[in-house]
């Protein structure tokens, strides 16, 4: 019977390990559970001084669960030596019964938070994401690293966090399109937070598939980040990633010069790549080098390097 003190020790293994590296590296967000006892199916993820709990199972969770969550949270409190308060939890279902899980709330309310060179606003509290997906930090570090005097596009770059590396890279411009005006604002924000001058960069409040069947410009380095499904009134038809994903690619080559980078990633779980996409270019599975060493999830996301193929 897994109790209190076998999850207590595990999360604390987790977290000195972790929080030595990330200390050693420089970056203040970081997973230190995921799954790790079947019995307690709960994600654990620190920002700084708070800890976010996932409760991250599809179906209705029983009330012996419900007591393992309790003692995940009293773990997390003692072990970051946190108030209740700096423990944010976020559960997809409530449980059966009379207990609930504390709603989503509206608090505004933006950390700061950095990783590396770049110092994130997260918001804990609002909304099930928190504007930083902590899987892409290896995928941002190649960013920075590869952004020098580079005219960068950012496809659904939600809070910018991508697009602010490739800033703080040395990126001569940084194009960000998404379609929510919330999360545009919020790139904004970030970028303001790291005294980067908003001037030369462009923020495009649009479908990503819209710009990209519009656009002509050439980039260096584009990222390519969408979400599994997507839909809105301002979209002719649904996109899924699967299906779509040798159009858009297709279109990002279009856009891509010569000697450019695309990075292509999805967190669809059981992903493959299309073959036609295999004979517009070449592509490499960078997968396992964009996970983190905090994650567990080998197949969290999928993260392809492409360019173009050589002309004959
Ligand atoms: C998977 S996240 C992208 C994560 C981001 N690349 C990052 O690493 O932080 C989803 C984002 O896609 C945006 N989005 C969804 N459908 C879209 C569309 N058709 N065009 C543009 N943005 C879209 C959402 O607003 C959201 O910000």
């Amino acid at each position: 019977m897994t109790d209190l003190k076998t999850i207590q020790n595990r999360i604390e293994k987790n977290y000195k390990h972790r929080a030595k590296i990330a200390k050693r590296e420089g970056f203040e967000a970081f997973r230190i559970y995921e799954k790790d006892i079947p019995d307690f199916p709960f994600i654990v993820d620190v920002y700084k001084d708070n800890a976010v709990i996932y409760e991250k199972r599809d179906e209705e969770i029983d009330a012996e669960k419900f007591e393992h969550f309790g003692y995940i949270i009293s773990a997390v409190k003692n072990i970051l030596n946190i108030p209740e308060e700096k423990v944010v939890i976020k559960a997809r279902k409530r449980q059966v019964g009379d207990t609930q899980y504390v709603k989503l709330e509206e608090r505004n309310e933006l950390i700061s938070v950095k990783e590396y060179a770049a110092h994130y606003l997260v918001n804990l509290h609002d909304y099930l994401d928190t504007g930083l997906f902590l899987d892409h930090r290896p995928l941002r570090q190649i960013v920075f690293k590869s952004s020098e005097g580079k005219k960068v596009l950012n496809l659904f770059s939600y809070t910018g966090s991508i697009s602010v590396m490739a800033a703080l890279g040395g990126a001569r411009q940084v194009t960000s399109v998404d379609m929510s005006a919330t999360y545009q604002d919020w790139a904004r924000k970030n970028f303001e937070h790291n005294n980067i001058p908003l001037k030369e960069h462009n923020f495009i409040t649009d479908s990503a598939l819209e710009y990209l069947e519009k656009a002509s410009q050439r980039f260096d380095l584009i990222v390519l980040d969408p979400p599994t499904f997507s839909n809105s009134k301002k979209m002719e038809e649904d996109f899924e990633v699967e299906k779509d994903q040798v159009a858009v690619i297709k279109q990002c080559l279009r856009l891509l010069a010569p000697d450019g980078v695309l990075y292509f990633s999805n967190n669809k779980r059981a992903f493959k790549i299309d073959p036609a996409v295999l004979e517009m270019a070449n592509v490499q599975d960078i997968t396992a080098k964009t996970i983190p060493e905090d994650y567990r999830n080998p197949k969290i996301h999928h993260c392809f390097k492409i360019t173009h193929k050589a002309k004959k």
